[in-house]
């Protein structure tokens, strides 16, 4: 007989609870023999069970989000795992801690598989993954992208300093869109993609990047919804644009954004100034992260200068794969030993997917 069974896969926002803590579980699930692969693992013959997948998303209108769940939901019909998506609307409310859904999951012996954000914050991993069993964490590594985006601006301002230099005083001013406050993605990319700029500058012996506003300490704009909108971008540039000006002779002269949907809010609002259109004669470096098919677009036609592409393919993938184990009767984690996982804090259970290729202007040129 096929035994029925719910899984959850969960885009929930990262709330670590004091009382989880005390709260230890075991640790992550067992891993399977070393080598063995899934048809391996298959043939000892666990009991197949039916399987239905509630997936849960923090915000649907999320322009990345959006493109992950047809890829999500695209991998879950290929694996043959029925599903129902869910989209909390960014509500806080509606959105419940991981602590408390794997609780609620352990109760009911649910297994709950976390994509897109960090369940921990402040990269405290392993309270929660490693204090369930049947819990699992697919997650492009959030210190990557910012990584992969600074060193992508340091080569392009260094080959182009001239033209990016628009009041030629050889320092390169720029704004930066963090996105959401405390996400993991938003703060490591932010960390990473100025400092590692700035390392391509020095060894082009070319000044730091400087903050276009030095009344604001944080160096970034954030979104004060919570979200990462190019809505919330697109206004505040617009009032950047308002005193910051070539006439003035302090021109913002990059534009560095933790998602492609806020770097195309910033390119609207430099368009209504008459830059970044297929007739301007300037255009101002605008750089993203994501790859969503509109900003590649963009990239394409020379409006925007760079992203990262996250692969929501490959996140998709393993999330089916892990949903097909839990279809198969097999571990959670069967078959995941090619994967690059959280070793510094020995969590099977946390899986990193790599991000694609960087995309820049230059590469359309070339
Ligand atoms: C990031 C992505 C952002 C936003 C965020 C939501 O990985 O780059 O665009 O979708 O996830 O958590």
């Amino acid at each position: 007989m096929i035994a029925k069974k719910w899984i959850s896969a969960l885009l929930t926002a990262a709330v670590m609870t004091a009382a989880l803590a005390g709260c230890g579980g075991q640790a992550v699930p067992e891993e399977t023999a070393a080598g063995q692969t899934l048809a391996a693992a298959a043939e000892e013959k666990p009991e197949p069970v039916e399987v239905k997948a509630g997936v849960f998303y923090y915000y649907g209108q999320d322009a990345f989000i959006s493109k992950l769940q047809d890829s999500v939901n695209t991998a879950l019909e290929e694996a043959g795992i029925a599903y129902e998506n869910y989209d909390a609307g960014n509500d806080q409310e509606t959105q419940i801690s991981s602590s408390r859904v794997c609780d609620l999951a352990a109760q009911a012996e649910i297994p709950v598989i976390f994509f897109n954000r960090a369940v921990e914050s402040g990269g405290g991993e392993g309270v929660v993954l490693g204090g369930y069993e049947n819990v699992a964490l697919v997650i492009s590594d959030p210190a990557e992208a910012g990584h992969l985006q600074g060193q992508m601006i340091g080569r392009y301002v260094a080959d182009h300093y001239d033209e990016v230099d628009l009041n030629d005083d050889d320092v390169i001013t720029y704004a930066m869109f963090k996105g959401e406050a405390e996400n993991q993605d938003a703060v490591l990319r932010t960390a990473s993609a100025v400092e590692d700029a700035n390392q391509v500058l020095a060894e082009e012996e070319r000044q730091e990047l400087v903050y276009f506003d030095p009344d604001n300490s944080d160096r970034y704009q954030l979104d004060l919804n919570g979200t990462w909108s190019a809505k919330a971008a697109e206004e505040y540039m617009r009032t950047n644009l308002q005193l910051y000006t070539e006439a003035d002779g302090n021109m913002i002269e990059l534009i560095i954004c933790n998602n492609d949907d806020m770097a195309e809010g910033c390119i609207r609002a430099l368009q209504e100034q008459g830059y970044n259109t297929a007739d301007s004669q300037v255009r101002i470096p605008v750089f993203g992260v994501d790859g969503i098919d509109s900003s590649l677009a963009l990239i394409g036609d020379g409006l925007m200068t760079g992203t990262v592409k996250q692969d929501t393919g490959a996140i998709a993938a393993c999330i089916a794969l892990l949903a097909g184990n839990v279809h198969n009767g097999l571990e959670l984690t069967a078959g995941t030993e090619s994967y690059k996982k959280d070793t510094e804090h020995g969590l099977d259970n946390l899986i990193y997917i790599p991000y694609g290729d960087t995309v820049t202007v230059q590469d359309e040129e070339e």
